[in-house]
């Protein structure tokens, strides 16, 4: 068994509603990027957007993986913009099953505007356009995730039961 579960994916691929359940059927913690970052700075992500810009978000977004990361028996959630950063994935430590949750950037937009406006850079303008470039720019990035699950094929309960399968194959992380 792996000593923890790291989900990464574009925005809105499912990876708080998966990581939460995937959790909680374990019986291990639940930890999220976003709200880690919320939670230490007091700030909403989109705020820390506006007020300091992206870079700082990129930074304290940095401080709270390294931390995250070394829990054990925790499923993290990454941001989507994280696994895209420089050194990433050399913070990950090898006892992490990597789980990249796939969607189309029209999913993506569409259950982004259904839940309502906390992703700065889904905001304005073309945000099908922007959200294709980004999910194009981004993807050899997530595919360095050790699995691929598409998200659209499945609700959540069926992916954390193949999360699950594929977490107890013998020698596999
Ligand atoms: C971002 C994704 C968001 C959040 C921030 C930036 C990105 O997280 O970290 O808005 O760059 O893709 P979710 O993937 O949880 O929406």
């Amino acid at each position: 068994m792996p000593e923890r579960v790291l989900l990464v994916g574009f925005m809105a691929s499912g990876k708080t509603s998966v990581g939460k359940e995937l959790a909680s059927r374990l019986g291990w913690d639940f930890e999220d990027f976003d709200t880690a970052i919320e939670a230490r700075t007091g700030k909403s992500v989109s705020q820390i957007f506006s007020e300091d810009g992206e870079d700082e978000f990129r930074r304290l977004e940095c401080h709270v993986a390294e931390e995250l990361l070394a829990r054990r028996n925790t499923v993290v959630a990454s941001g989507g913009g994280w696994p895209a950063q420089q050194g990433s994935w050399k913070m990950v430590p090898e006892e992490t099953m990597s789980v990249w949750l796939q969607v189309s950037p029209g999913v993506a937009v569409h259950r982004a505007s259904e839940e309502g406006s906390k992703r700065p850079l889904l905001e304005g303008g073309n945000v099908l356009d922007r959200a294709t470039t980004l999910l194009l720019a981004r993807e050899a990035s997530y595919r360095r995730a050790r699995y691929a699950l598409d998200s659209e094929r499945c609700g959540p309960r069926e992916l954390v039961d193949e999360i699950m399968k594929l977490m107890t194959r013998k020698g596999k992380t």
